[in-house]
């Protein structure tokens, strides 16, 4: 019998790509969005289907995992990808821009697993799959809030991963490294305050080398090729760095000690800046 994904943050970007290379491989796909009446392209696939998801928002995840269930007759992997960026300098951060990065980045998530374990439970059997970053394993500047999300999402899957394996319930994090999506662009929310000028000049240099990232990054097709691995390879590994960036610096992170690997990241992020 065929097997069905449920997806989430599909109107772009590595949820988009995801929903392609799944239903390419012969999958059912529940490709939800927030607006899915915008969405041409992914509605013409065939096996795939469009339902509305909020992932701050309980009532619609519910009505879309119910829908999904009834539409395809099961789940068995729940992709978490919806999520974006409240990227800049910390004290410029209102508490309404952490609050809402933290609802969609991390609670969005736990809203998600929380409306299917039921479903999981009973069946013996699913795979949760979260994409978090390398961004939840190391750190940059201008990204504090974005790696607490992340870097929460990550411990947070590490120990749930104990609760559910008796129930043969499987737990993944996908890490990509910097990947050239809309993440970059619309999706990012900038923090500002004016009058706070202290931080101007390494905000703008680390700011123009983290967008120089983003714009010679790989396209959202090798990330979504390892959440196809991670569905499939039948393990119970928990960790998949998910592009050649990201594979290497978490590498990097493991192999030396932590002030080493700073100055090393430093030397990237802080191109251009001479204290
Ligand atoms: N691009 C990177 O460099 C990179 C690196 C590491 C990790 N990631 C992670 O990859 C995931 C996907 O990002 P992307 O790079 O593909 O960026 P993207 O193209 O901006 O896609 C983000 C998706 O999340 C959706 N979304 C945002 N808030 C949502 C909410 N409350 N409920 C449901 N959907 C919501 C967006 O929907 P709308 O169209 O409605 O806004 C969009 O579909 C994110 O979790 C991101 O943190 C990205």
């Amino acid at each position: 019998m065929k097997k069905t994904a449920l997806i989430t943050g599909t109107s772009s970007g590595i949820g988009k790509a995801t929903v392609r290379y799944f239903a390419e491989q012969g999958w059912n796909v529940a490709a939800t969005m927030r607006t899915p009446q915008k969405e041409t392209e992914l509605a013409q696939l065939p096996n795939v289907r469009l339902y509305a998801l909020d992932v701050t928002d309980p009532q619609s995840i519910q009505q879309a995992i119910s829908s999904a269930l009834t539409d395809f007759g099961g789940i068995d992997v729940i992709v978490n990808n919806a999520g974006y960026g409240a990227v800049g300098i910390f004290e410029k951060a209102t508490p309404e821009q952490i609050r809402k990065q933290f609802d969609t980045n991390v609670f969005g998530v736990m809203n998600v697993v929380r409306e299917i374990l039921p479903y999981f439970r009973k069946n013996r059997a699913g795979t949760i799959i979260n994409v978090t970053s390398m961004g939840g394993r190391i750190t940059f500047p201008i990204y504090s809030v974005y790696h607490g999300t992340k870097w929460a999402v990550e411990g947070w899957a590490e120990a749930l991963q104990f609760e559910l394996r008796p129930l043969n319930i499987r737990v993944k994090n996908v890490e990509p490294g910097a990947i050239k999506t809309d993440f970059y662009e619309r999706s990012m929310d900038l923090f500002q305050k004016e009058g706070l000028t202290d931080y101007d000049r390494y905000e703008q240099i680390t700011y123009n080398n983290s967008q120089k990232a983003g714009e010679d990054a790989p396209g959202p097709e090798v990330v979504a090729k390892t959440i196809y691995r991670a569905a499939t390879d039948g393990s119970s590994k928990l960790r998949y760095p998910a592009s050649t960036q990201s594979s290497m610096l978490l590498f990097m992170r493991w192999v030396l000690p932590l002030n080493g690997f700073m100055g090393i990241v430093r030397m990237a992020v802080e191109k251009g800046f001479k204290s």
